[in-house]
């Protein structure tokens, strides 16, 4: 059995994540997510937030179970049985950042890498522009699952003025 790792952050869940798990989950047997859990990186969903947007995104793809992992992906790896990480490649930019991460997993522990590209029209889909364009109230309608439209409109929503009492005026 071929079991593959898709690692990540997925802080938010976005079409271009889906689009390269339907592919892994079409290549491999079995395909892991793993979501990175970083405490000193900042996020805007927490870790059960983030695997729960998964769980609903993969629900129509049996042989794709959602996980989180601290530490080395490689150890991940190890200790789950993958035998192959994949990761969706959206440009040359992404592609020098992953080949780099690619030779680096493949010396620690020599575990391979399959690079997916990504479908054209979503080479543009990255969490963390979604994010930015969202903050502004842009548009991100289609480049979200339906279901995290409305976590991230509440999560990137300004907190509401408190009015002053009386009291704390003078
Ligand atoms: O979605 P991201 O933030 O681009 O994912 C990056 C991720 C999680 C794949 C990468 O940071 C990672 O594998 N982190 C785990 C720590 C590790 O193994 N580092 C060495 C990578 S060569």
């Amino acid at each position: 059995m071929r079991r593959a790792v898709c690692p990540g952050s997925f802080d938010p869940l976005t079409v271009g994540h889906l689009d390269v798990l339907a592919r892994a989950a079409g290549l491999f047997d079995e395909v892991v997510v793993a979501v990175l859990v970083n405490e000193s990186k900042s996020s805007l969903f927490n870790v059960e937030e983030r695997l729960e947007m998964l769980r609903r995104g993969v629900a129509d793809l049996p042989n794709v179970s959602v996980d989180s992992f601290e530490g080395l992906l490689v150890d991940f790896c190890r200790d789950h049985d993958v035998t192959a990480i994949v990761k969706g490649v959206r440009s040359a930019v992404d592609l020098g950042y992953e080949v780099q991460m690619a030779h680096m997993n493949e010396r620690l522990a020599a575990v391979q890498t399959v690079l997916l590209p990504t479908a054209p029209d979503l080479s543009f889909v990255a969490s963390s522009l979604v994010k930015e364009v969202a903050r502004f109230g842009g548009d991100v309608s289609g480049l979200v699952p339906s279901f995290v439209l409305e976590p991230l409109r509440r999560r990137l929503e300004p907190p509401a003025q408190t009015a002053l009492s009386h009291e704390d005026a003078t």
